[in-house]
Order: C-alpha cells, then structure tokens, then sequence
C-alpha cells in the first residue's frame, strides 16, 4: 500500500514537474505531509487513532533464558516494524524476582553482531554486570547466575557492547527487572494489574514504516514516542490506584512528565527503590536509564475520564489513560504517606572529580575496555563530584554500586525530590557540578561509569575502574 503511494508519488511527480510547474509547489507541500506520516510525526490537530498499549510478559529470572534476534512487532494498528526482541516480544519482557532469590540466565546472542546484557542497577560482581569486554558473538551465548540481594528496586535490563548499545537498544532490546521484597510487601501498594511498567522512548519511523536509526554525535532524538513498543497507545484503567513503573529507555531524550489534568504524580520511589518518604510532584524529569515510581489515582474520575500522560520538553502525548466502569476499587495501601529506610552515607574520606567532556571523553580520556582509568578501596566512602565543560545533557551512570546524590550547584542550581535516596543515574546540564557519596561495600574487581546518552557512551564517554580490597 506504502509502496503503491510512492509509486504514485512519484508519477505525479514526473507529470507535475514537466506540465504543472507553478503546481510544484502545492505538491511538495502535500508530499511533505505524506512523508511526515511515515516518520511517524503528528501535525497538531490531527486526530490521533490510538492503539491499546502493549503490556510486557512477566518472567522469572530463576531458569530464564533470555534469546534476543532479530523479528517484526506491531507497534500498534497493523504498524509492522522490524526489531531486535528479547524471545520474540516489544516490549521486553518483565523480569521479576524477590530479594534473597537467585537469578540464572542463558543470554543467547541471535542478533548479527557482538552483544552482551547488562543489568542495570542490580548489584552483581563483575562477572554478571554485562560488561563491554564479555560480549559474545551472533550465534553465541553467556550465562549469568547471582543472587539478588538488594532491597526492592525497579532495574533496567539492556544490551553494553562497545559501540553498538545505541543501535541494539533503539532496536528495541530494553526492559525492565523489578525486585520486590518485605519492605515493600508491607506497605500493600497496588500490585497484579494495578501494577505497569511504562517502557518510555522515541523512534523515527523510515517510509516503509520500520524503526530507523541515524545516530548523531550530540544523540539520538526520535520524531514520535513510544511506550511499551506502541504508538499512540491508551490504557484502560479501572477507578482505582495505580503504581507505574517508569523506565526512561530511550537513547538520549529527557522527558519532562505530566498530566493534562495537571494532576500531580504521587512519586515514591526511583532508581533505587522507594525514597525515604513520598511526594506529590506536578512534573518530573527522567533522563535516560533513570527511573520512577509513581502512584496515580483515578478512584474520583468518572467512568469515560480520559487523561494524558505528555512530556513537557516536546509537547508529546506519551500515553491515554481511559477511565472505564463505575465500581470503585478499593485500596488500603499508602497514598501520601509511604516511607522507607533509606541510611545516609556520611563522611567520604576521598574526593575524585570527573569531567564529562565535549561527547566521548571523561578526564579527557576516551574509552579503552582495557585501561583502569581508577581504583576504590572497597568499602570507603568516598564522594564523586560530577562536572561538564559542555555538550550536556550528559546522564551520567554508575555500575557496581548505587549511590546518595548530594548536591547540585550551577544549571539548575538544586536536587529534586526524584534524586532522593539511593540512585545508578544522575543528569548532569551544562554549568552544573553533581557531588555524589558512594561506597563499593558489595563485590570488588572491575566496573563501569559513563553516560547514559547512550551515543555519547558509544563514542566512548566510559571508564573503567577496579574495586580492590
Ligand atoms: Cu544502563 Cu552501563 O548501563
Ligand atoms: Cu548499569
Ligand atoms: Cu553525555
């Protein structure tokens, strides 16, 4: 049908050109509005079809294994793209576990190139973090086991090898790995179907429809959203409370979240689990690999309510949620009032200091998989100050441990409630300083820091570093 178009296109293209000159005009015009359609791009006014959002299989991650190739998906209403899938599905499958459980994993690499997964967030030694130097070859596999031991906490799994995270992400291997445990368990927050992870990225679509990535040095930015691998999606949700597990997956769009209604999030945890107490926040910034958990309550809507969820930075819809069926459903879990225990880091008896520069060095050096660029002693406190000379934003990440961020000067000039308690991810504009305490109390040997615009770590704005007892 595509095809049909542009054959057409093209025809009356050759006819106007040759005959209707002055009509030249007008046509590129309406051709442009063609091509808009296929990058997936919407002119303001256009009534939007929208497509049920897809909701991610949930996996254990005892047993797993974990295939990623090459495949199609329905990014909604018959909109066939190629992708890169985990065992066939976009989005990602859920993988869920409790702490104190044990993750064994086959990760079986179909793709035509190098990969390896990288469990974002999880404390793990070196040997199951998914480093760039592990990565395996197409037709290859590599076996992850650990425990997890960690408090509840909402991961990110995705592919790290050199040079191509970028690619294999935009393709669609991304999702998320949440961690429950008894802290959690006690505070009843909404679980089963009250409990969605939202998988938030962009995409720019080629003419036949399909994903298509064109990576520049200063990052990605897609022409249309998309959540749970769907276009235009909306959500049917009951009059009840709900929690949403938000992972920024896209390669380097921040988003800025809110609601039409300008209802604000119930925002209780982040990175690294719940924050030491909840808040209601009317917008929150999520940069990549960052994530949150939010509560929103619809029990007062009325059934036919729509509201959006938008990014404010590009003005996009993000997601519909349709309120739908009158019966209340009744919630004794916290709204306003959950807490958890959060211990501060205090006296860092080492000070480092880390520039992000320009968009592939940190301290002026580019990544080499195999220099240590520092080293830790294990379990020392010591505080990180993060700074930019320019070409932010630069989300910067750190692998092995999570960290406390403590202060924010220059830029935005302050810390929001959403960087509270324990953090893997803190973004970094430009003028600002980011002073961070951290301890590697878990495992030592080798581990990774970088930013997480996934082509500024591409182009090798990563290091290395040992932890060593
Ligand atoms: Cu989510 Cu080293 O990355
Ligand atoms: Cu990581
Ligand atoms: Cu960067």
């Amino acid at each position: 049908m595509k095809n049909q178009i542009k054959l057409v296109l093209m025809m009356v293209a050759t006819f106007s050109m040759t005959l209707f000159t002055s009509c030249e005009k007008d046509f590129l015009q309406s051709e442009q509005s063609i091509l808009d359609q296929y990058s997936g791009e919407k002119k303001p006014g256009t009534t939007v079809s929208r497509n049920a959002l897809k909701m991610p299989t949930e996996v254990a991650p005892n047993g797993l294994s974990l295939t990623a190739a090459p495949g199609t998906s329905n990014l909604g209403g018959g909109h066939i793209s190629d992708v890169w899938a985990f065992n066939g599905s976009f989005p990602s499958p859920t993988i869920r576990a409790t702490s104190g459980s044990n993750a064994s994993i086959v990760f079986q690499n179909n793709l035509p190139e190098q990969s390896i997964v990288h469990w974002h967030g999880m404390i793990v030694n070196p040997a199951n973090d998914g480093q760039p130097s592990q990565a395996v070859p197409g037709g290859s596999s590599y076996s992850y086991n650990f425990p997890i031991n960690q408090r509840a906490y909402l991961g990110f799994y995705h592919p790290h090898p050199h040079h191509l995270t970028g690619k294999q992400v935009y393709n669609g291997l991304a999702g998320a790995f949440i961690v429950n445990d008894a802290e959690e368990a006690a505070l009843n927050l909404p679980s089963g179907a009250y409990e969605i992870p939202l998988i938030v990225r962009d995409a720019t679509l080629d003419r036949s429809g399909n994903m298509e990535y064109k990576p520049k040095s200063g990052g990605f930015l897609g022409k249309i959203p998309l959540v749970n691998g769907t276009m235009d999606p909306y959500l049917e949700v009951s009059r009840a409370v709900y929690r949403f597990r938000v992972v920024n997956a896209a390669n380097s769009r921040i988003f800025d979240l809110n609601l039409s209604n300008g209802q604000p999030f119930v925002l209780i945890g982040n990175d690294g689990g719940l924050l030491p107490s909840s808040s209601n926040q009317p917008i929150i910034t999520i940069s990549n690999g960052e994530r949150i958990d939010i509560l929103l309550d619809f029990r007062q809507m009325s059934n036919g309510s729509k509201i959006m969820l938008k990014d404010a930075r590009s003005g996009w819809d993000l997601l519909e949620f349709r309120v739908t069926g009158n019966q209340i459903v009744n919630y004794n879990g916290p709204m306003s009032t959950t807490s958890s225990t959060v211990v501060p880091l205090s006296n860092p008896v080492v000070t480092r200091y880390f520039s992000f520069d320009g968009m592939n060095k940190i301290n002026g050096n580019v990544y080499d998989m195999t220099r240590i660029d520092w080293t830790v002693p294990f379990g020392q406190t010591e505080k990180w100050v993060f700074t930019t000379n320019g070409n932010a934003p630069h989300p910067v990440h750190v692998h092995g441990v999570p960290f406390q961020v403590i202060s924010r000067t220059g830029g935005r000039g302050q810390l929001y409630p959403w960087e509270m308690g324990w953090k893997d991810t803190v973004l970094l504009e430009n003028n600002e300083t980011v002073e961070v305490l951290i301890r590697f109390d878990a495992f030592t040997g080798k581990y990774l820091m970088h930013c997480h615009k996934l082509e500024h770590e591409d182009m090798g704005m990563m290091a290395n570093f040992e932890v060593v007892n």
